[in-house]
């Protein structure tokens, strides 16, 4: 149902299949109301693409309905090193290209490809799913701001994050400056983004990065647990408090709990038709 209703909108379950995502590294699973992004070029410590970046907006464009909680992991010994290095080189990716040639492009084109990239990773924000990034080893660049795009952050206790960016002359464009200074306040965000330096699990529990640190073989469990957790209470009221959440920020007090009642009123509709 899902997958006609994709290639309805444009042939995206195609774009999904298992054999197209094996050929990009990554894996895609849907078990019931919880569905496994998996990072999968191990040898290759999952560094990512434009394609990796496509095919994680394509995954959330067709993601089924029942689904509640998105776990996004990487397979062997790093969760992601970041964007692919070869994209610094002339030669670029096979097919993808490189940075010297998506100078030549022209600023709108290139700025819409930043922003298609950058939508394989804004969709795990949605109120009607909860993102878990589960997280071991280096999370570098691209791969450190693939775990702050979603809600949550599980790691291990040899988790690595580093915004190398700045280190590499860029800026990180992959939507995890807000998220991160949301996260652990503005101060705190300069010193690791303009240092380029290594925040480890410790420090990264501390200051409010992550959620949770585990010992490395614990982590699946870690992560299994937590979605059981967030599975327990009701999917109408998980997505209006999420979406009363992510709210807050930006409204008042006053504007809060006007917003509060709206989706109490409706709740309750909703319970006692
Ligand atoms: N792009 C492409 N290939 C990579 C990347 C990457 N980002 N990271 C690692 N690899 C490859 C290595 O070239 C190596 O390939 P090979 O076996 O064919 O020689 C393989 O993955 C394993 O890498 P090692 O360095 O041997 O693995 P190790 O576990 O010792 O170190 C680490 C891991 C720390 C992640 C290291 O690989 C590294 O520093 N990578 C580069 C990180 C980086 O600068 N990323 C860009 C960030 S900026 C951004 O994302 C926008």
């Amino acid at each position: 149902m899902a997958e006609a209703e994709a290639q309805q909108r444009g042939g995206y379950a195609e774009d999904v299949s298992a054999e197209r995502l094996a050929e990009i590294g990554l894996r895609f699973e849907v078990d019931g109301e919880i569905a496994t992004i998996t990072l999968d070029r191990p040898d290759k410590r999952n560094a990512q693409t434009f394609a990796t970046w496509s095919a994680l907006a394509r995954i959330g464009e067709s993601l089924p309905e029942q689904v509640r909680v998105v776990v996004v992991k990487g397979e062997g010994p790093s969760f992601s090193a970041g964007i692919d290095l070869r994209m610094f080189t002339p030669e670029g990716v096979p097919g993808q290209g490189s940075f010297s040639s998506a100078v030549k492009i022209g600023d709108a084109e290139f700025e819409q490809r930043i922003r298609q990239a950058q939508a394989g990773f804004l969709w795990l924000r949605r109120p009607e799913i909860v993102s878990i990034a589960a997280v071991q080893g280096h999370a570098i660049g691209a791969g450190f701001q693939l775990a702050l795009a979603c809600d949550l952050r599980i790691v291990a206790d040899d988790v690595a994050f580093c915004m190398k960016e700045p280190a590499l002359g860029l800026v990180p464009d992959l939507t995890g400056t807000k998220p991160l200074v949301e996260l652990v306040g503005l101060a705190k965000a300069i010193d690791i983004c303009l240092t380029a330096r290594t925040v480890h699990a410790d420090e990264a529990m501390r200051i409010g990065l992550v959620e949770k640190v585990v010992a490395r073989g614990d982590l699946s469990q870690a992560v299994r647990d937590k979605a059981a957790e967030l599975l327990s209470t009701n999917r109408d009221a998980a997505v209006a408090t999420k979406r009363l959440l992510q709210g807050a920020r930006s409204r008042t007090l006053e504007e809060q709990s006007v917003a509060e009642g709206l989706e109490q009123a409706a709740r309750i509709k909703a319970l006692f038709p």
